[in-house]
């Protein structure tokens, strides 16, 4: 049987008790996440599709797997799943990790050139693909996808979906800057070269406004927020126009995108390079 229907059995077979076909599956499956060779979601045509069956493997870990001690000492304790160990990584694997307080989690994938600034997240499920930066205090939540040449500036948080299953988890293409403080929340995807200025915020419910294009973006029902290749968003504000809020003379938060990327940008983001 095919490994995702060998899950997707397992999965929806809640009563059945943890057993030796399960832990097996579930080895074969976080080995393929970790290589990288299996993700949360995926890029055909263009568009981004969920692989439902993957995030149900990784439900399955949390499922099966026992509280496990991994302290180090008697001071340093931490405790978890006994399916999501701290993963396993080596010279060979070709990614630096700053010594400090970073953790990657089991079942993720980290490509060749990446970065880790302590103290950083990397969470199950994750995709980090080569040469991207992800920097300290910085956060790439469960099932996120992050491209080529990202950087994932301090303290930015890339929000984890791992439930509902059908949602899609947050995605940031290759060579986007995700800026200082940035949030990127419930399933957003940032399209290629996009630029977040610092302290912007995406979620599902947040409209951008688009002053290039005179258009506004928006999660429907079928398709998740989306920020144009190359667009720069900055974090603005908007004045609430009818009721309370509009005779108190209030405004609410939203993120605008007031360029998209061209030398200035290029020279711009380029700085933040020389840290690398
Ligand atoms: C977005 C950013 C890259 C600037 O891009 P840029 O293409 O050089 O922007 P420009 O200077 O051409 O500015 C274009 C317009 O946006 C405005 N703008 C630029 N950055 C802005 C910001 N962060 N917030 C609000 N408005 C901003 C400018 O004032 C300008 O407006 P104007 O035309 O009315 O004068 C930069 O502001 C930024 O946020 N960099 C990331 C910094 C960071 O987080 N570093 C991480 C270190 S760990």
């Amino acid at each position: 049987m095919e490994l995702a229907q060998t899950i997707d059995q397992l999965f929806s077979d809640r009563d059945r008790a943890a057993g030796e076909e399960h832990f097996a599956a579930f080895r074969e499956f976080k080995q393929k996440l970790n290589a990288g060779e299996i993700r949360a979601a995926e890029k055909a045509d263009g568009r981004w599709r969920v692989n439902h069956w993957v995030k149900r493997g990784i439900l399955l870990g949390f499922r099966i797997g026992r509280l496990e001690d991994y302290s180090i000492n008697d001071d340093f304790r931490f405790y978890d799943k006994s399916t999501y160990p701290p993963k396993r990584f080596g010279m060979g694997d070709g990614f630096r990790v700053v010594p400090g307080g970073s953790s990657i989690r089991d079942g993720c994938y980290v490509g060749r050139g990446v970065t880790c600034m302590p103290p950083m997240f990397i969470n199950v499920g994750a995709y980090v693909d080569s040469d991207t930066m992800v920097d300290s205090h910085a956060l790439v939540g469960s099932c996120a996808q992050v491209g080529k040449r990202v950087h994932i500036s301090a303290a930015a948080q890339i929000g984890g979906v791992l439930e509902p299953i059908g949602e899609m988890p947050v995605i940031v293409e290759d060579d986007v800057l995700v800026g200082g403080n940035c949030g990127i929340y419930e399933g957003a995807i940032v399209r290629e070269g996009a630029v977040l200025a610092a302290g912007t915020i995406l979620t599902g419910g947040t409209p951008v406004y688009d002053l290039v294009k005179d258009a506004v973006y928006k999660k429907t029902e079928d398709s998740p927020l989306e920020i144009p290749p190359g667009a720069v968003v900055v974090p603005g504000s908007r004045a609430i126009t009818k009721g309370r809020g509009a005779e108190l003379g209030i405004s609410v938060y939203t993120p605008v995108i007031i360029k998209y990327r061209d030398e200035k940008t290029d020279a711009s983001v380029r700085l933040e390079d020389i840290l690398r």
